[in-house]
């Protein structure tokens, strides 16, 4: 694709707009187009006889309206390139935010064992289950994104609550509760995110209303978040923690069916139950 520097410097000006300078020649040509046909107009009242010269004024005008409209299908593909390359580079700069805010995730988890890889797992299995329920491209993306980023908020969480071994007390409970929306409230300045962070924030709501911060219920929960929330539950299940291994996997999928229905979506669960028994490459904690 022609780069947006290219653009502005074909005409060789690199201070000069080329649609810019296109419409001075284009008001040129209109301006002598409305001089001929004027002088068309006086010949054709003054010299009627002279038809050789009236021919030739519109011959002039004719070739005149045919440069103005070549130059407008130019500036119509100059634009049409320059608004391609706009996008183009937004696409690339919010793609780069989000590399950086994944690595400052991946980076936070690296530091613990026990979750080590899991925002990448757990993108992988939510995207897997997005692609199986045949989401559109966009939903995909969406639903991928929120899946990387959807413990972002633990970032701002103390390791002795993140780490603790034991039961958390009822206020380190409420601190760890907050990490949803911390998640959306350090996203906040990301505009292009506002699908991704109504996904994040739910990502601990259940099917029967137990969950938080909001305690939806049902489909009030976003489809993203119910994805998520499956995929979640299955790589906490299938990774050791601190305080106990790696669950068996007919243990885990019992778990899955016992939550189905009431903290997890049936129908994500159902989904999902179907992708590991036709991929049993997902029970590879080493998926990243
Ligand atoms: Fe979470």
């Amino acid at each position: 694709m022609k780069q947006l520097s290219t653009v502005y410097t074909d005409n060789g000006d690199a201070d000069k707009n080329p649609v810019s300078m296109d419409y001075k020649y284009k008001y040129l040509a209109l301006v002598l187009i409305l001089a001929l046909t004027f002088i068309h107009l006086f010949c054709m009242v003054v010299y009627p006889e002279s038809l050789m010269a009236n021919k030739l004024i519109l011959i002039v005008v004719l070739a005149m309206m045919f440069y103005i409209w070549m130059r407008e299908l130019k500036d119509k593909k100059t634009l049409q390139l320059l608004n391609e390359n706009l996008l183009h580079a937004q696409e690339k700069l919010e793609r780069a935010e989000i590399d950086v805010i994944s690595a400052l995730i991946l980076t936070a988890e690296a530091k613990d064992p026990y979750t080590h890889g899991h925002s990448k797992r757990v993108a992988a299995y939510s995207l897997a289950i997005a692609q199986e329920m045949h989401l559109s491209e966009e939903e995909q993306k969406i639903i991928e994104r929120a899946a990387i980023l959807h413990d972002l908020g633990k970032i701002g969480i103390d390791d002795s609550i993140l780490r603790k071994d034991d039961i958390l007390s009822d206020k380190e409970w409420e601190i760890m509760k907050g990490h949803p929306q911390k998640s959306i409230d350090i996203l906040d300045p990301l505009k292009f995110l506002e699908k991704e962070k109504e996904i994040i924030l739910s990502h601990h709501e259940m099917i029967d209303g137990s969950g938080y911060p909001n305690g939806l219920q049902g489909e009030a929960i976003p489809l993203g978040s119910r994805i998520i929330a499956v995929a979640d539950a299955f790589d906490a299940m299938n990774t050791a923690r601190s305080y106990r291994a790696a669950l068996p996997e007919e243990n885990i999928i019992e778990e899955l069916n016992k939550s189905s229905g009431t903290h997890l979506s049936a129908d994500v669960t159902n989904v999902f139950l179907n992708i590991l028994d036709k991929s049993p490459e997902f029970w590879n904690r080493a998926i990243t």
